[in-house]
């Protein structure tokens, strides 16, 4: 026999890990779980239960919470957090490499705990589940240590609800926990229902680490449970991780209460071949893109673009490797292919396949276990990029395939999507890597690579993925907030008078759209009088009209965000400077339009600010991750793209420039709303935009109610981000309007800003300003 015939007719022989161990453990706790609160185990009952998807066995009785339980559990949350936050950076990080160190002795149980549950196979969740939880609490137990002198303006944010997905089930509670532990916030953690048990063995490892009592809380359930927890009054912070379409219900229900949230939801993550590509490691890659973990991987590459001259022969060679792919028992050491983690996910899976009338579905020629919730590898090609499927996540096995014929309709193709989560390129042209990575719609970008996850590098996405970054320092700000207690907002009224103007050949103010000056659409206009009661002008009345065509025109604009630093910091100095020629003249209109003195110090401090954006423009720079593989993880900073505005009252100059600054600095385009009360600055100030080299489109300036602008501007679906800062509170309006496209919101939730100080302007602005995208580039060996 040649060696060649000896390799065709070799097999695999099973391999299979035992679960004995784990499913010791599991009688040892009674094979019925309670929740985990106030550091005790509640008493179980048989609400629901656990089972094995790849035999249908049962595992364990688990109990669906109530609301009084998820209260206890908020309320130990509560007690327990101060004096956690007060251990100190050092005191915390004891415990989280304490928690690490743990996961490290135990990780075989964990692994096969994971597998039984979830379905995944065991060298996966032996090999990269276990390992990046571990590495993410030693990462972790690092920024405790680090948080008072490298975050020395950051606190807690206090209790932290955290609810988690099954397909990576503890992996997911070590990128939500870690990180809030390692701030000083605790945390009330839901599992997903059909994945409960490693949650349970960590609550057990919990209490062997000697936690402090109510620093982590888990109570078990489903949807309901998950709903208990983010609209409960005394949590701070919600975590999610889930579906989109339930992450836009948590939107809904969080708006306005003043709770910080991050989303990390779906992807339809485009994996992009190009015809110079090393062909057999882009099929390996696709091996790990979309049939890793079944296919249930948030990132997965599930949308195959590849190259028109090579996609004949790319098809052939990956059908062939599904072939060789072997589905069965997940404990079985030889496995590639687990089980789908329920029979509901399963269904799902397969009623969208059967759904499809288009394109040609391949399904991989193996044999299939006989029982069991699995689902072949699939393939479905010559689907055009309108298709169902091409737009929808599958979450399961399925890869969906077209071609491309040039780089620039891969990246039509690949942003095609109402999703941004990841991305993967494959080319031996470093060149062409490198320009296509900033043009993806994405929050991670891999390149010759996929599916890679370090706990230095930020994780999550932009679009309908959601929002927040979790990992690396990033990730920490999803955390924190700043020291200090803010005072409430005060609403700032604007004058009523009855007396005419001072001057009969008053200037006619404006909008600014688009470069240009604009009459309301609607032809209505507001009298704005001084405190004495003078008529100072008439501002116009801005109506959704207006505000669409101010949308068009920063988007039409989008060359802005392509320009350098340098450049912006250009412009954004020629603004101060032109300001400066008129200073007095414009702390003579702020003093006339809020009644009082502060016109001087306000223009003064305008252009100062203005030269801190000019100062960061160039400088705001991103970080190279040193990521423990063959690698380096890039996090660029890029423009969040459209930003709309409602600007302070209590400075009518100083606030929108507050809020322009830091936006064009970035790259944004934007759509402000000037104050409300006194908008005659913002009106003047166009006149100083128009003779500072700003391109038009780059700024433009609404005037009218507050109160009419937040709904249309919050549920603009080609707005990307909208901030707050209205006297009047239109916190709840715009982030319940948000929802729609997941825009990005930053609202001041009743809570007053002073402007003139530190509070008004810095990195806190600049990091609103911008995205984090991670590329992961081969570096080294
Ligand atoms: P899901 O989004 O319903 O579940 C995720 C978690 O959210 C679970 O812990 C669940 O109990 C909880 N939850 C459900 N409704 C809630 C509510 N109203 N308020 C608070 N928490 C709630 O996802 P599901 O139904 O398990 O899977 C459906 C689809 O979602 C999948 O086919 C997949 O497309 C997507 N998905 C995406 C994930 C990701 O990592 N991005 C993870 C899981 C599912």
């Amino acid at each position: 026999m040649t060696v060649k015939e000896i390799f065709e007719t070799m097999d695999y022989g099973p391999a299979p890990e035992s679960a004995g161990d784990a499913l010791a453990w599991i009688v040892d706790q009674g094979a019925a779980f309670g929740h985990f609160i106030d550091g005790a185990w509640t008493a179980p009952r048989k609400d629901f239960q656990s089972s094995n998807p790849a035999n249908g066995e049962t595992l364990a009785d688990l109990t669906q919470a109530t609301a009084d339980e998820v209260d206890a559990a908020v309320k130990a949350a509560r007690k327990a957090q101060p004096k956690w936050e007060g251990l100190g950076g050092h005191g915390r990080a004891k415990f989280l490499y304490a928690i690490a160190r743990l996961l490290q002795k135990h990780s075989r149980l964990f692994a096969v705990l994971e597998t039984l549950d979830n379905g995944k196979p065991i060298r996966e969740s032996r090999d990269i589940d276990i390992p990046l939880v571990q590495r993410h609490f030693y990462y972790h137990a690092g920024m405790a240590q680090l948080m008072e002198s490298e975050l020395p303006n950051a606190q807690a944010l206090g209790v932290c609800g955290q609810i988690i997905p099954w397909n990576f089930p503890l992996l997911m509670l070590a990128w939500k926990v870690a990180p809030a532990l390692a701030m000083g916030n605790t945390v009330v953690l839901k599992p997903a229902e059909y994945t409960s048990l490693t949650a349970m063995a960590f609550a057990d490892l919990c209490q062997q680490a000697g936690l402090p009592a109510g620093v982590v809380n888990i109570v078990t359930g489903d949807g309901a449970v998950g709903e208990m927890i983010t609209t409960h009054d005394d949590i701070n912070k919600v975590a999610f991780t889930g579906s989109t379409e339930v992450g836009k219900r948590i939107r809904q229900a969080t708006a306005g209460s003043g709770k910080s949230l991050t989303l990390e939801l779906g992807g339809k993550s485009p994996y992009i071949v190009f015809e110079d590509a090393d062909i057999d490691s882009a099929i390996e890659g696709l091996v790990d893109a979309i049939w890793f973990n079944q296919g249930q991987v948030c990132c997965a590459g599930s949308r195959l673009l590849v190259q028109e001259g090579i996609a004949e022969r790319f098809h052939t060679k990956l059908k062939a490797r599904m072939d060789g792919l072997r589905i069965g028992n997940p404990l079985d050491k030889c496995i590639d292919v687990g089980a789908v983690v329920d029979p509901v996910q399963l269904q799902t899976i397969t009623d969208l396949v059967d759904g499809n009338t288009e394109g040609e579905t391949y399904q991989a020629a193996i044999d299939m276990p006989v029982e069991g919730c699995f689902y072949p590898p699939t393939l479905i090609t010559g689907l055009a990029p309108s298709s169902h499927l091409m737009q929808e996540e599958i979450f399961g096995p399925v890869l969906v395939s077209t071609t491309f014929r040039t780089p620039s309709e891969a990246i039509q193709l690949a942003n095609n999507t109402r999703y941004g989560l990841a991305a993967t390129l494959w080319t031996e042209n470093v060149n062409l890597a490198l320009d296509i990575a900033p043009k993806l719609v994405a929050g991670v970008v891999w390149v010759n690579a996929t599916n890679l996850f370090d706990a230095a590098a930020g994780f999550g996405g932009v679009r309908e993925s959601g929002y927040g970054r979790e990992g690396g320092w990033e990730g920490l700000s999803a955390y924190t907030k700043p020291k200090g207690t803010p005072k409430a907002l005060k609403p700032v009224e604007a004058f009523s008078g009855d007396k005419g103007p001072l001057d009969p050949l008053d200037r006619t103010p404006k909008l600014y759209i688009g470069g240009k000056q604009a009459r309301p659409d609607g032809g209505y206009s507001q009298n704005i009088y001084g405190r004495n009661g003078v008529l100072l002008g008439q501002a116009p009345i801005a109506n959704r009209k207006d505000l669409r065509n101010a949308v068009e025109a920063a988007h039409a604009a989008k060359g802005w965000s392509g320009t350098t630093g340098h450049l912006r910091a250009q412009i954004l100095y020629y603004i101060a400077e032109n300001l400066s020629a008129r200073s007095e003249e414009f702390a003579q209109r702020i003093n006339a339009l809020t009644g009082g003195k502060q016109g001087e110090a306000e223009v003064e401090t305008s252009i100062r600010r203005l030269f801190t954006y000019a100062a960061w423009a160039d400088k705001y720079d991103g970080q190279a991750h040193g990521v423990p593989i063959r690698g380096v993880a890039l996090a660029m900073k890029e423009p969040v793209g459209v930003i709309g505005a409602l600007c302070p009252d209590e400075a009518p100059l100083l606030g929108l420039i507050s809020v322009m600054a830091p936006a064009i600095a970035m790259g944004n385009r934007t759509v402000l709303a000037a104050s409300q009360a006194f908008p005659l600055s913002a009106t003047d100030f166009y006149q100083v935009l128009e003779t500072s080299d700003v391109p038009a489109g780059v700024v433009n300036i609404l005037t009218g109610p507050h109160a009419d602008l937040a709904k249309p501007m919050a549920g603009h679906l080609d707005v990307d981000a909208v901030w707050s800062f209205s006297s009047a509170d239109h916190s709840a309006t715009i982030e319940r309007e948000s929802a729609g496209n997941l825009k990005r919101t930053w609202v001041n939730n009743g809570l007053a800003r002073d402007w003139m100080n530190a509070e008004g302007e810095g990195r806190a602005f600049l990091q609103a300003a911008t995205e984090v995208k991670n590329i992961w580039v081969p570096y080294g060996e």
